[in-house]
């Protein structure tokens, strides 16, 4: 009965009236109301601290995935270059997109998103080159008709990745090489059935870093994953990976780092402790880390609106992403922190998980959520530090 009247209340006005709800949320929004007050940026003395400008007091950069209808959209465009410091192409630079008939080529899409970057002072996260989703059909097809043959195949994958590559050489700062090979079980370990490892071995994934090392040897190769920071809770995945990396460092791949991707979702724990050592720990192996796609999910009353069913996800949905940076603040080799989209308009989460949303940090409307200031304090703390105490009387 009170879910249905929180529900009926939604609508239009969104999180604003969700929030009227429950006075406690009103009240952590109100302490956040003047983001700009409350980061000013004392060593620039500027009141309009950014994302990007913060963590750039670090050395970090902060990121967002795009897509061509970001930049279409001027609201949306102005935060895009005013916040974020990295970009990735959320499809423009999937095999399926940029061949789509076999010897055609579409780079309109990746350009135009590099172009953006570079006129934008923002480097640029290549995603991805070898992936079992979004392949062209014609390539999925022929080697499922045979048509193709696994050498075929081979050569096919090494003609992409120098094509690729070699198109953006030198203008892209990390390429995600490898993307989701390993299984969701325990024990995990690389999955048999991927449809690079079912026709050409486990082997076709160090074989892509050496191809990507060739064509590009400056940009930063990383293998990126999902669930690989404890988020599975057994931690199964991310010994898989571990293991799997340390044993391609000792035999010479040239893999530069490794993405954890942090889709999360506030239905499911999750432990920002675990997360800090197991980035810890793949920085130990002399490895560049990245949060790579950083999303908190949730359920909501419908995809347009995305407003939460429940109460508290308005702040679980803040904590897990403020979780996620602090663990990539603590490990000095997590050298970016990127989310999987700004806008919940535009998030990818609606269209593929049943029921959710709100999983960005900028509402429907393009307002930032509650996660946007906390992300902008922790960067402002991280900068910063917190202000020395005013001084009283009878202290030392
Ligand atoms: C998603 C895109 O955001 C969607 O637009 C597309 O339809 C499917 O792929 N992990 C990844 C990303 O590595 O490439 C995926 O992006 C999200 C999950």
């Amino acid at each position: 009965m009170r879910r249905r009247s929180f529900l009926a209340m939604g609508g239009a006005t969104g999180v604003a009236v969700a929030m009227s709800q429950i006075p406690d949320a009103r009240a952590a929004v109100a302490a956040v109301a003047h983001p700009a007050a409350a980061v000013a940026d004392p060593a620039a003395g500027s009141a309009n601290a950014t994302l990007r400008g913060l963590a750039a007091k670090i050395g970090l950069r902060v990121g967002t995935a795009v897509i061509p209808q970001d930049l279409n959209t001027p609201a949306w465009t102005a935060i895009l270059a005013e916040q974020f410091s990295v970009v990735t192409p959320g499809n423009a630079m999937k095999w399926g997109p940029v061949e789509p008939q076999q010897g055609v080529f579409d780079w309109s899409d990746a350009d135009t998103l590099v172009s953006f970057a570079e006129a934008h002072g923002q480097l640029v996260r290549g995603h991805t080159l070898l992936w079992h989703n979004q392949l062209p059909t014609w390539l999925t097809t022929g080697v499922a008709n045979g048509t193709i043959s696994k050498s075929q195949l081979m050569s096919l994958l090494e003609q992409h990745i120098f094509t690729e590559v070699g198109r953006y050489k030198g203008r892209i700062w990390q390429w995600d090489v490898a993307n989701e090979f390993f299984l969701d079980a325990n024990p995990s370990g690389i999955n048999p059935n991927d449809f690079w490892v079912s026709n050409l071995g486990a082997g076709i994934i160090p074989q892509a870093f050496k191809w990507a090392h060739q064509a590009d040897p400056h940009a930063l190769l990383f293998y990126n994953d999902y669930n690989i920071a404890g988020e599975d809770g057994t931690n199964a995945k991310s010994d898989a990976v571990y293991a799997w990396l340390r044993q391609m460092l000792d035999q010479g791949v040239p893999i530069n780092g490794v993405g954890n991707q942090g889709h999360l979702d506030t239905q499911f724990g999750f432990s920002g402790i675990r997360m800090t050592s197991d980035l810890q720990r793949y920085g130990a192996l002399g490895l560049k880390v990245a949060i790579t796609e950083a999303d908190v999910r949730t359920f909501v009353n419908n995809a347009t609106d995305q407003v939460p069913t429940d109460n508290l996800a308005v702040f679980a949905q803040p904590y897990e992403f403020s979780q996620m940076m602090l663990a990539a603040l603590a490990v000095p080799e997590v050298i970016s922190f990127t989310v999987w989209g700004f806008v919940d308009a535009d998030s990818w989460v609606p269209g593929f998980f049943t029921g959710e949303g709100y999983a960005t940090i900028y509402d429907v409307n393009a307002q930032p959520k509650l996660a946007f200031y906390n992300l902008l304090e922790d960067l402002q703390i991280a900068a910063f530090g917190a202000p020395r105490r005013v001084h009283t009387p009878g202290a030392f």
